[in-house]
């Protein structure tokens, strides 16, 4: 089973005086799609204890899928997308760019998202908006995808060249 870590990046929510709403709706999400919840954690807005405790699951291999919410905006406490461009070792940027595609479909603000995601060793970390409808609408677009892209980072999977399913540009068959 893919073991999943989730980092709420909130002020607020670590000081306890918010209830952290986004990092259960990931969990729920998650789950759904049969992934393990091994660890989830609010930590303060601040960009070298992001850093730091990212790089530690996945040098640890705690989880194949870390996932962040927060701190993707335009406030000058908003770090997280310069905390993982830290730590990361190889950029995914196809995975921001198509959630944010999918969310711009819903509203004009998802622009204003500056989520990143990469590959640390064995962990794929992917940085969500801080909403649990941004995160609802992200995660739900690209989960379908991950399983695949895991697998491949981890050796479970080959090459998909030569076994392509989703091949197609031309409209018949994409998954
Ligand atoms: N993406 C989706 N799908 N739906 C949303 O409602 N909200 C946006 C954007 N991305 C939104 C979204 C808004 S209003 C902001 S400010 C940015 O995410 C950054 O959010 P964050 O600072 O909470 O990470």
């Amino acid at each position: 089973m893919k073991r999943v870590a989730i980092i709420t990046s909130s002020d607020t929510g670590y000081r306890g005086e918010r209830e952290d709403l986004s990092g259960p709706t990931i969990k729920e999400i998650v789950e759904k799609e049969g992934y393990e919840v091994v660890s989830m954690e609010i930590l303060p807005d601040e960009r070298e204890t992001l850093a730091a405790r990212m790089a530690e699951i996945a040098d640890l291999g705690l989880a194949e899928l870390l996932l962040t919410t927060g701190g993707t905006g335009f406030s000058p406490r908003d770090v997280m997308p310069e905390a993982t461009e830290d730590i990361i070792e190889r950029k995914v940027p196809g995975i921001p760019e198509a959630m944010r595609a999918y969310s711009l479909t819903i509203t004009k603000r998802a622009m204003l998202s500056r989520a990143a995601a990469g590959i640390r060793r064995q962990t794929l970390i992917i940085n969500l908006p801080g909403s649990p409808k941004a995160v609802r609408e992200s995660l739900e677009y690209i989960i379908g995808a991950l399983g695949h892209g895991i697998e491949i980072m981890t050796g479970e999977a080959g090459n998909c060249a030569e076994n392509n399913s989703g091949k197609n540009n031309n409209g018949k068959k994409v998954r």
